[in-house]
């Protein structure tokens, strides 16, 4: 028996919600709460992507200091805002993660190719970029993969033609799950069955099956609730049921969902919105997007809260103040400069200091206890005494970083 067939009844909770929703028999319908709607103060986020040229890119795939973009030129790799070089080798993209490495600490950025492989992104020396197909390591070779998600710990969830199949690291599970627009969060796959929601938990390998007739897309909140999306709705689970949270007005249309470590962004037809502090915060989608005339926009969420979104021939990249964008272009103008006068004779990756500080994450990493030693001495000042000191200037750009972490 499949999977799927032993969690019918699940249907009816759902299949209730939405006659309620359209009206008919409501003896027990749940009231939602509608999301509170506010405002969105959204910045476009200069993150020196001049050399990208005029590529499509397909999927996003970001971890640290690394982003890499796959397109319809091939891949492309930033690395803490420098090009670190191209692969053009494969130029057709399904998907893409950022997965933990097979056989040693650290995280792979892969991406799922036209063809199904699973296509990992190694940068071996500096401004090389090559791609390795690992899918016989994930005990896939000759499958052909669909989608990907990460469900954090060592568990990757790979969508195959009509079946799941999650890998720990060392074994490959498979199920008969044919889900499309596969998301995760905390040992859970969550993914789109025609009309249905399915929410595997893959530790204990059982699922719950939610209907949502017209779902289109999926997504986890930081605090791990699940969303979803139709072409005008968007709902939250909430008690076993998807509970209407906003509906657009008028001929305004819903053209996708996805999840950052801020907050869930949602893409509209003229505006962009950011779930957040239980309030939908809208904002017009920014200039520069001659975009928002195109269908093809779509929207990628980021890992530093910011989103992506792309177009035909553009990439944005779009986020608050206080986001991890805004974050690494503050630093990179007025950290960097500090960075490259004062501190990389000791603290470069193989320095004598032995802690590299040489990237924007490190930087955000060690944000107070840098704040402490730079700007108050203690425990003891850094720069070490004798080895340079920062100016009026640099010591006011070094205190409006560092108090940027203390943002609520
Ligand atoms: C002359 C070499 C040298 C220079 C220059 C230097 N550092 Fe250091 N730094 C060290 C050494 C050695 C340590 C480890 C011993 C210690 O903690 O004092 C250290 C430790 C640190 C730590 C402590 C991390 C922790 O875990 O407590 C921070 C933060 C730091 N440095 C920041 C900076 C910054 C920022 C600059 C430039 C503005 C800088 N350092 C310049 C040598 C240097």
């Amino acid at each position: 028996m499949s999977l799927l067939s032993q969690t019918r009844s699940r249907w009816l909770c759902g299949v209730g919600l939405l006659l309620c929703l359209s009206g008919v028999g409501c003896e027990q319908a749940p009231v939602d709460a509608l999301l509170p709607t506010g405002e969105l103060a959204l910045l476009p986020i200069e993150w020196n992507a001049s050399s990208l040229g005029s590529a499509k890119v397909t999927t996003i795939a970001e971890h640290d200091d690394d982003i890499a973009l796959f397109g319809d030129t091939g891949v492309a790799l930033w690395s803490n805002g420098e090009s670190q070089g191209k692969d053009g080798s494969v130029r057709a993209w399904r998907a893409s993660a950022v997965v933990p490495a097979l056989g040693f600490p650290g995280r792979w950025l892969i991406g799922i190719d036209e063809e199904g492989k699973v296509q990992r992104l190694k940068s071996a020396a500096a401004q090389t970029v090559a791609l390795e197909d690992v899918s016989g390591r994930y005990k896939l070779a000759g499958k052909k993969v669909l989608d990907v998600a990460s469900l954090g710990g060592a568990l990757v969830a790979f969508a195959l033609d009509g079946r799941l199949a999650v890998s720990d690291g060392m074994t490959l599970r498979e199920y008969e799950l044919p889900l499309r627009g596969l998301v995760g969060s905390q040992g859970q796959a969550a993914g789109i069955w025609d009309d249905q929601v399915v929410i595997f938990d893959a530790e204990r390998a059982s699922q719950r099956t939610l209907a949502l007739p017209g779902v289109k897309w999926l997504g986890f909140d930081p605090q791990h609730s699940l969303w979803a999306a139709t072409g005008d709705s968007l709902f939250q689970l909430q008690d076993g049921v998807f509970r209407l949270a906003h509906r657009v007005d008028g001929d305004d249309t819903l053209r996708g969902l996805s999840a950052s470590s801020r907050g869930l962004w949602v893409l509209f037809g003229q505006t962009i919105g950011l779930i957040v502090d239980g309030q939908l915060r809208l904002a017009a989608i920014p200039q520069g997007a001659t975009m928002s005339a195109q269908d093809g926009l779509r929207l990628v969420g980021s890992p530093s809260g910011d989103a992506w979104l792309l177009g035909e021939s553009q990439v944005l990249r779009v986020g608050e103040e206080r986001g991890g964008g805004q974050d690494f272009v503050l630093w990179r103008k007025n950290m960097k400069p500090v960075f490259e006068r004062l501190c990389q004779s000791c603290h470069l990756p193989s320095g004598s200091a032995h802690l590299d500080l040489s990237t924007h994450s490190l930087w955000a990493r060690y944000r107070n206890v840098l704040g402490a030693r730079v700007l108050e001495g203690m425990p003891t000042p850094m720069p070490p005494v004798g080895t340079g000191t920062l100016t009026a200037e640099e010591r006011a750009l070094v205190s409006s970083w560092v108090a940027r972490g203390q943002i609520p």
